[in-house]
């Protein structure tokens, strides 16, 4: 096959449902429409509403902040994730096959667009599980210093502000002139959550409602505790920025939004994914999105907005109220948020790279499926001790940027994958089909994209590199093996 044949080539809808009637790599059917809004929430719910938050809204060196019109930053976002949400259901219900927006592009755009993507998600998944595992980590310090625990400070920092500090420095142990500084919390409870995956998807979801039960409790706690405290005159000027606060929030709080297509990627172990995808993914970006706005308006009601630029603004907000036990109480709920994000994102990256190697993409080791759990254990293993060791060592505003980048670049390529779809194939029986075609696509194509030009330069060089590295990668390996091109 030629070059330019085997990077076009699409891999059809109905080898990529025929794949998973394959027993060798089967995964096991459990998940029904009420687990798969807990996965959405729990992948939704996390950093973002319980640390973003309070950056978005006060602002810091790098940007203005959004005031209390936070509020409007997170209606604006919910309508891009919305218009990319309505494109990931149609796919999700079409091909309900593990490897999301990877698979959905392979059926519509090609090999090559369809590595890209896999490489991408990389980011979102991966990266985005370092940022959160690092946010956990800053909750779980404050929560030990808070009982008289205190973990030494080369232990719970990242490796650039370790390096950058003589003090860390000198209190930090040494293995000959190389000191001992990482985030051991950050490592240590990714290396947990791997376990845990490892060991079965069933036992994983239902751990995950519970923790999707505590954190709706929390955030109702937080609403309940602040709402008879609020003080109109907090909200004044409600957009003290204007417009470039606004969207300059919208970018941050973007990241509070990542997840509810990581629903997509459990679409192979769901009942019935035709009807329960689409309910899945939707409902679990309303919820959230109704959530989102009470807090924010509580929370900018109780305090002025430009106190709130701190790791825990919500807990910092009741203690202003003299509140100090549900201070107390969401803080530990902050962390259980956060655990449930991580275990979605970890459910999530391994899924992908098992979808990538049944297609030969990358090496067949990672498609194994454990005999008895009949989970993707190697991708599971191999994924969080990759996670956990960035975790370890870097920082955190670095990794919600490259998140965001990568991830409204994969919601672009989704959106554009329907309209592809829709006009090469358009007979195909879709169980559930976008409305408003074909303007909910390019709304979601270019309002992403709008959300994207609000990240800094850095951010779209590193991605620039991200995409090049894995370019030489597919040249390297999944040119060649990939399994479209050697069965033709
Ligand atoms: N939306 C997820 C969070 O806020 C990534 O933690």
């Amino acid at each position: 096959m030629n070059l330019p044949t085997q990077l076009f080539k699409r891999k059809s809808i109905s080898a990529c449902i025929s794949d998973i009637e394959n027993p060798a790599t089967r995964l096991k059917k459990v998940l029904g429409p009420w687990q798969i809004i807990a996965l959405g929430i729990g992948a939704i719910i996390g950093a973002g509403i319980f640390a973003s938050i309070g950056t978005a809204a006060a602002g810091d060196a790098l940007r203005p902040g959004a005031g209390p019109g936070i509020i409007l930053s997170f209606l604006l976002t919910a309508a891009a994730c919305g218009f990319a949400a309505l494109c990931y259901a149609e796919f999700a219900a079409l091909v309900p096959i593990s490897g999301s927006a990877y698979t959905y592009a392979y059926a519509t755009m090609g090999e090559l667009v369809a590595w890209i993507i896999g490489w991408d998600l990389i980011i979102e998944y991966g990266v985005g599980n370092v940022a959160v595992a690092i946010s956990w980590a800053g909750y779980f310090n404050q929560l030990l210093a808070g009982l008289g625990l205190q973990i030494p400070v080369y232990l719970a920092t990242d490796l650039r502000t370790a390096l950058a500090s003589p003090e860390i420095l000198a209190q930090a142990p040494h293995i000959g002139s190389i000191p001992i500084v990482c985030n051991l919390p950050a490592a240590l409870i990714v290396l947990l959550l791997t376990w845990i995956l490892v060991t079965g998807i069933k036992e994983s979801a239902r751990f995950n409602v519970l923790m999707v039960l505590i954190k709706l409790f929390t955030l109702g706690l937080f609403v309940f505790a602040g709402f008879f405290y609020i003080r109109p005159e907090n909200w004044h000027p409600f957009m003290p920025n204007g417009w470039a606060g606004v969207q300059a929030g919208a970018a941050v709080i973007f990241f509070a939004y990542i997840g509810f297509d990581a629903v997509s990627t459990v679409a192979e172990e769901c009942r019935n994914p035709a009807k329960d995808m689409p309910i899945g993914i939707i409902g679990s970006l309303v919820i959230c999105t109704v959530i989102y706005v009470v807090v924010a308006a509580v929370l900018t009601g109780i305090l002025p907005f430009s106190q709130l630029n701190v790791p825990d603004p919500l807990s910092l907000a009741l203690h202003s109220i003299g509140r100090d036990r549900f201070a107390g109480l969401v803080a530990v709920g902050a962390i259980i948020s956060m655990t449930a994000v991580l275990l979605v994102f970890q459910l999530g990256q391994p899924r992908i790279f098992f979808s990538m190697a049944r297609d030969g993409l990358l090496p067949p080791w990672f498609a194994k499926v454990h005999p008895k759990h009949r989970t993707p254990h190697v991708a599971t293993i191999l994924t969080g001790l990759v996670v956990a060791m960035f975790a370890a060592f870097a920082r955190i505003d670095e990794m919600v940027d490259l998140t965001n980048i990568g991830t409204l670049f994969a919601f672009i390529l989704v959106c554009g994958g329907i309209l592809v779809l829709r006009i090469r194939e358009p007979h195909l029986h879709r169980p559930f089909r976008v409305p408003l075609f074909p303007w909910v696509p390019i709304l979601g194509i270019f309002s992403c994209l709008y959300l994207m030009t609000g990240l800094p330069q850095i951010t779209w060089v590193r991605f620039g590199i991200w995409l090049l590295v894995g370019l030489v990668f597919y040249a390297a390996y999944g040119l060649k093996k990939s399994r479209l091109t050697s069965k033709t």
